[in-house]
């Protein structure tokens, strides 16, 4: 499958048309920002590793019943993907407190949930993606009440099927956020992401960050920590 035309770049990837009208292909890049944009920077090869820890959680989630827009990896930083309408909501699920829910409410990081807890972001720059209440998705027509149902069910689900994938690689999933789609008939399925630059991914023995928290708060070793998280999971899942 060729690249076609560019039709949208963001902050991590591109993304191209291809003569399939219902697929794309995204383009990972090295670029890393945080803050909505305003810290930026770049971390070499992070563009590869979550193209290949993204493809390969999503073929893992669609097996465990949780559809994907996840198609074929294509190259290195290049993967195919099912076209979708990006329902604008950042979905943040938590299983130790940790990043804007410490500081929202005054408490360390590291403080283990009974339950783990969903909230949604609504998605807008401009804004600086608020957190936005149940009511207010549908006073805004952001999706429906049967959307919302089935967003929080997959959403539980993947944290279920991840945090025990991750915790077989020796790693605590403290927390990451997931985003969602609509395919043409209107089908819910998992899009965007899932990599150490949407999730924070903490080595259960010793804590250390091994995820984009070492880049937004300039701790160092940041590509070795990308490396370091895509080496545990490729030894634990062989
Ligand atoms: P937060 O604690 O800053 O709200 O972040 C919660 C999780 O969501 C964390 O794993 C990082 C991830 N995240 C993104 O993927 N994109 C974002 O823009 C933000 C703010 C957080
Ligand atoms: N990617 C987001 C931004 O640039 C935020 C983040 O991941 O911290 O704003």
């Amino acid at each position: 499958m060729e690249k076609l035309e560019q039709l949208y770049e963001g902050k991590a990837k591109k993304v191209f048309a291809t003569e399939d009208p219902a697929l794309l292909i995204v383009q990972y890049k090295d670029d890393a920002t945080a803050f909505n944009g305003k810290k930026k920077g770049s971390i070499a090869g992070k563009g590869i590793v979550n193209n290949r820890m993204s493809n390969r959680l999503m073929a893992h989630l669609e097996k465990a019943g949780v559809p994907t827009h996840f198609v074929r990896e294509l190259s290195e930083r290049e993967t195919l993907v099912k076209k979708v309408r990006i329902v604008p909501l950042e979905v943040v699920v938590r299983n130790v407190s940790a990043g804007s829910f410490a500081r929202r409410y005054g408490v360390e990081e590291g403080l283990p949930f009974g339950e783990p807890t969903v909230e949604f972001s609504y998605k807008n720059d401009a804004l600086d993606d608020p957190l936005i209440a149940l009511p207010h998705v549908f006073a805004l027509g952001l999706a429906t009440r049967e959307e919302m149902e089935t967003i929080l069910r997959y959403a539980k689900q993947i944290n279920g099927f991840l945090r025990e994938l991750w915790a077989s690689c020796g790693v605590t999933l403290v927390d990451f956020k997931v985003e969602f789609g609509r395919l043409a008939d209107g089908t819910i399925i998992l899009a965007d992401e899932i990599s150490p630059d949407t999730c924070r991914l903490w080595d259960s023995a010793t804590g250390k960050k091994l995820d984009k928290d070492r880049f937004r708060r300039d701790l160092g070793g940041v590509e070795e920590a990308y490396a370091e998280i895509m080496a545990r999971l490729e030894a634990a899942d062989a």
